[in-house]
């Protein structure tokens, strides 16, 4: 484990919550992604060692579609980077905590990500994330 690589917001809007965040943060954002994958798209402010990720939905099927129903806006996960994901998922799984993935998938920013199963982390979503490198 090494880091809080980034936070993970969850929006209505990309467009509008980008420029709130250059509001806020004063810095100009990365390019939008889409991550076919997982049906979103997200953009990241780099901030220092770590990231803001804004996520917003593409569908009503996802589980940010989901969430935003559930709960509106707000902190969605916390990303966690790791050197070495597939030897950290045998450690928390042996560890009696559940993942949502066990091979590792592909996510935004070119990473091999894991979720982590909500239920078994005091209510915080975590995301593990290693560097494709
Ligand atoms: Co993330």
């Amino acid at each position: 484990m090494k880091k809080i690589n980034h936070i993970g917001v969850a929006v209505y809007s990309l467009d509008d919550s980008v420029e709130i965040f250059k509001k806020i943060l004063n810095i100009n954002p990365s390019k939008k992604e889409t991550v076919e994958s997982e049906g979103v798209e997200t953009i990241f402010f780099n901030l220092g060692e770590s990231k803001i990720e804004l996520i917003s939905s593409l569908s009503k099927e996802n589980a940010i579609s989901k969430y935003l129903s559930k709960k509106s806006e707000g902190i969605h996960h916390i990303c966690i980077e790791v050197d070495n994901i597939e030897s950290e998922i045998k450690r928390i799984i042996s560890n009696g905590i559940r993942v949502l993935n066990e091979k590792p998938k592909i996510g935004a920013d070119k990473k091999k990500i894991c979720f982590l199963h909500p239920k078994d982390t005091c209510g915080v979503l975590i995301e593990l994330s290693q560097e494709i490198s």
